[in-house]
């Protein structure tokens, strides 16, 4: 009889292990690997007796605790992550509105020697003014100004370096100590090479500022404006995604106290659209940046006294003004600026008739305020013709936005499907 009941309490145990594992790795929290070391330590200190059964269970029980702590560690990393890519963006806004960029004219993985002495600074100062931007831009330009543009891009670079250190030393421990998910594996090697790829956009993008290709009257030297995009944008996909994953560890979505509804359903396919006009219209923004577009029409909502100015097909082919004419390009950024913020307001408008998950209704008005922020900012940037500080609050004000966008739609995470 006590055999029996051993052998059934044994069972037993062993379900609610299993149970627990699955549970547990289905969440993503630790991999099966961590979970194995935990569970055969739980495992060795199993007595075969029912007077054992009780405080094993509790033990498995408060194994949750254990992931959990883990689980937080990984999510203040990938925290700290999108953190330091969101510094990036705003010192490289800085660094492109300073007319910064073009001033380190070489490149090295592991980071540029810093001039220390002052023959060093006149030998780096020779370097640039071998380049375009010295010689059409800023043919009179001094020691003094160049060590300042240099020093801006130095800082820019050197953060970038440093996320690529905090990104790789944690994870190389987290990894080792068997604290992620197969799927999560995944993520953190497409992160590191993201981040490497980043990197090297960033250089693909000075370059294209150093060519021997500014010929024209009324050439400016200047990056393009098409590999300035990809690095923006480059940017804004690691950002978001580092972010995704830090609250998929730190704040999990809440699940909808009721049932889910085709209309709750129509709600999170909008908040995605939503979340996609944002970076559409931050994406068209770099181009508007890229080709100083801010620049020409300073007037709102006409351009100079049009809807639709006379030169917006300016440029042969048809095509090429999308990309290539300021006037069309900040065009377009008006309009889906616009079209953005209509969205916004619409999703607010109807979040307020809709049974949604509580953190989702402030998420929505977040997102609702931040809208009208970010298109008011811009508005004022272009009229007062974008001086430093309002076009960096613009670019910080458009990844806010994309973060609240963001929370909105990983609090709709589970108004998915129908109940059966
Ligand atoms: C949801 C709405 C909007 C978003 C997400 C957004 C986003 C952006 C982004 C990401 C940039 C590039 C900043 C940089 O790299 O320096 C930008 C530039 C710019 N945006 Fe917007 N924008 C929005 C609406 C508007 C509106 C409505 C206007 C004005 C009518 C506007 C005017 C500008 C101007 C003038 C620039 C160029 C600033 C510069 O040269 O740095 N934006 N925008």
């Amino acid at each position: 009889m006590q055999s029996l009941l051993i052998r059934s309490s044994s069972s037993l145990f062993t379900r609610n292990l299993l149970f627990c594992s699955r549970s547990v790795i289905r969440s993503g929290q630790i991999s099966r690997n961590f979970f194995a070391q935990n569970a055969s330590k739980q495992l060795t200190c199993q007595k075969t007796s029912l007077a054992g059964r009780i405080p094993q269970l509790l033990a498995i029980r408060r194994m949750g605790t254990l992931p959990e702590k883990s689980r937080k560690s990984v999510g203040y990393w990938l925290l700290g992550c999108s953190g330091m890519v969101f510094v990036a963006v705003i010192l490289g806004g800085v660094t492109r509105l300073t007319e910064s960029g073009l001033s380190m004219v070489s490149w090295k993985l592991l980071g540029e020697k810093r001039p220390s002495n002052e023959e060093e600074w006149v030998a780096e100062f020779e370097k640039y003014q071998q380049f375009p931007e010295f010689k059409i831009k800023n043919p009179n330009m001094t020691l003094a100004e160049f060590k300042f543009i240099w020093y801006m891009e130095y800082i820019h670079r050197t953060w970038g370096r440093a996320i690529g250190g905090f990104y790789a030393l944690p994870a190389i421990y987290f990894w080792t100590r068997g604290y992620f998910s197969k799927s999560m594996k995944i993520r953190v090697l497409a992160f590191g090479a993201l981040i490497g790829i980043q990197g090297l956009m960033g250089w693909y993008m000075v370059k294209s500022g150093l060519e021997d290709r500014f010929h024209g009257e009324s050439d400016v030297p200047r990056v393009s404006q098409y590999r300035l995009a990809t690095h923006l944008s480059l940017a804004f996909i690691l950002y978001t995604l580092f972010l995704w994953s830090a609250l998929d560890h730190l704040v999990p979505a809440q699940k909808l106290a009721g049932t889910v509804t085709k209309a709750a359903i129509r709600f999170r396919w909008l908040a995605h659209t939503t979340k996609g006009m944002v970076f559409l219209t931050a994406l068209s923004g770099a181009f508007v940046a890229g080709l100083d577009a801010g620049l020409v029409y300073n007037s709102f909502p006409k351009m100079a006294d049009r809807w639709i100015p006379s030169d917006i097909l300016a440029f042969s082919p048809t095509l090429r003004n999308f990309t290539e004419n300021p006037t069309t390009v900040q065009f377009d950024h008006r309009i889906l600026g616009i079209t953005t913020l209509s969205l916004i307001s619409g999703l607010y408008l109807i979040s307020r008739k809709r049974t949604l998950p509580p953190r989702a209704h402030t998420a929505v008005a977040a997102v609702a305020m931040m809208g009208w922020l970010q298109v008011l900012l811009g508005i004022t940037t272009l009229i007062t013709h974008v001086p430093v500080a309002l076009a960096a609050s613009h670019q910080s004000g458009s990844l806010i936005l994309l973060s609240l966008a963001v929370w909105l739609t990983h609090e709709l995470k589970f108004v998915k499907k129908l109940p059966k």
